[in-house]
């Protein structure tokens, strides 16, 4: 029996490579625009270290081992817990606040469907060591630039975790029962509230969402509970800024999140067209992980792309890819002429840096030769010809308009735009 992939997992054809690397270029090159450096960490860790407070929801969903010196391990579900752990383990010493972004897979044992792979990547930041609004403010920002970029159209969705465990501490529930109720919210939204004592209130703030209306209706409505009142003026604070940022955003505070780790502001981007699997980010508040990990008590805020998503929804709205170009095909007239062509084409890659130069390796007559650099969508063909190569010279030809002309090969690299 042919052997097969295993399921939730995907091979990228080189096309498609080249639309994920030319995403991730334009992604990560927001990122460094706000000053953030790349890590990698490794693809397994000690299974402890997502069990502690990624959530039951991870926790079910993970790749877990036990390697020949019977340890537990497992594959990465997520980025967060590894960057907190890299930060406490090497990078605690470090000036504050500390910028990192990613782009790696990640590995969740998930039922697969369009937009859910059991391997998929994320590409995200943490930032560590600021507790202000202005830190999550430039996270969320981050995320939009990086849309508007990639010529998405979204919906990015705020809230503030401590507004659903102030309510929900007020209706009697300790941070476990919290934790439980959240989840429930995060899969049914305000119908996940249940029979709770006291339900009717927090599901009418659940369902609140809108834009600064809303938030002033919120306010109106906490007023007099103490601690999501709290919440909501910090949330405020960071809608703010986003409004000075020009960012478009909807306040949504029956969003719950599935990791347990969120201290803060909590947002989502969803986008329309992609089905169930809509959310193409979500990120967040996480002031107590770093300690949780041994480290000092250190703010941080981040988030992470679904990067299969945005491709998915790139190609769902018709975003422009960059065509593959290569600039010039090598082709030959003759056998006798190959070892002179193979030099040729070394010496163009090197004179021509940055830029692809393509040999004829089938041995193809030249007709054929022609018609495969074609196809290939070749800008140039350079035909290395016995009698051509007498005055040192080849024939270049413009593959778009036809024309050629003979030309020396010293002069080669320079008439190659
Ligand atoms: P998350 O919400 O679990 O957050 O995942 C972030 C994004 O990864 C989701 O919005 C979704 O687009 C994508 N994603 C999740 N599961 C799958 C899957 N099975 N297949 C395809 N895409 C998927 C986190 O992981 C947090 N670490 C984000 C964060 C960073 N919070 C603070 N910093």
């Amino acid at each position: 029996m042919a052997l097969e992939r295993p399921r939730g997992t995907r091979d990228f054809p080189p096309e498609e490579m080249r639309r994920r690397d030319y995403a991730e270029g334009v992604v990560s090159s927001v990122f460094k625009s706000f000053g953030y450096g790349k890590v990698l960490s490794p693809a397994f860790e000690h299974t402890e270290l997502f069990r502690r407070k990624s959530g039951e929801e991870i926790s079910e969903h993970m790749y877990v081992f036990e390697d020949k010196g019977k340890r537990s391990l497992c594959l990465r579900p997520e980025e967060t817990a590894s960057v907190c752990r890299m930060f406490v383990q090497d990078l605690r010493s470090r000036q504050l606040p500390l910028k990192l972004y990613y782009h790696c897979p990640m590995y969740r044992y998930e039922e697969p469907q369009k937009g859910r792979y059991r391997e998929f990547w994320q590409t995200g930041v943490e930032l560590i060591g600021s507790s202000r609004p202005e830190s999550d403010a430039e996270v969320v920002m981050m995320a939009c630039e990086a849309l508007l970029k990639l010529g998405l159209e979204y919906t990015l969705n705020i809230s503030h975790i401590g507004v659903l465990r102030g309510l929900l501490s007020e209706v009697g529930l300790d941070e476990v029962g919290q934790d439980k109720a959240i989840s429930g919210i995060d899969k049914k939204g305000a119908d996940g509230v249940g029979d709770l004592k006291g339900g009717d209130a927090l599901r009418s703030i659940l369902r609140l969402e809108g834009g600064a209306q809303a938030m002033k209706e919120a306010m109106r409505m906490l007023e007099g509970h103490e601690k999501p009142l709290t919440a909501l003026e910090e949330l405020r604070k960071v809608s703010v800024l986003l409004d000075s940022g020009k960012a478009d955003y909807r306040v949504k505070l029956g969003m719950a999140r599935g990791l347990e780790y969120y201290t803060g502001m909590i947002f989502e981007v969803r986008v329309a067209g992609l089905g169930a699997q809509d959310q193409v980010c979500g990120g967040g508040r996480y002031d107590n992980l770093i300690e949780l990990f041994g480290g000092p008590k250190t703010p941080a805020v981040g988030f992470a792309f679904g990067f299969d998503r945005l491709l998915e929804a790139m190609e769902q709205q018709g975003a422009c890819f960059p065509e593959k170009d290569l600039d010039v095909y090598v082709a030959c007239a003759s056998d006798a002429v190959r070892p002179d062509a193979q030099r040729i084409a070394s010496d163009l890659r090197r004179g021509l840096e940055g830029r692809s130069v393509e040999l004829e390796l089938l041995g193809r007559k030249l007709g054929k030769a022609l018609e495969h650099a074609s196809n290939l969508k070749a800008r140039y063909a350079v035909i290395v010809g016995p009698d051509e190569l007498k005055n040192e010279s080849v024939t270049l030809r413009n593959m778009d308009s036809g024309e050629q002309r003979m030309v020396r090969i010293t002069d080669l690299a320079k008439l190659i735009d």
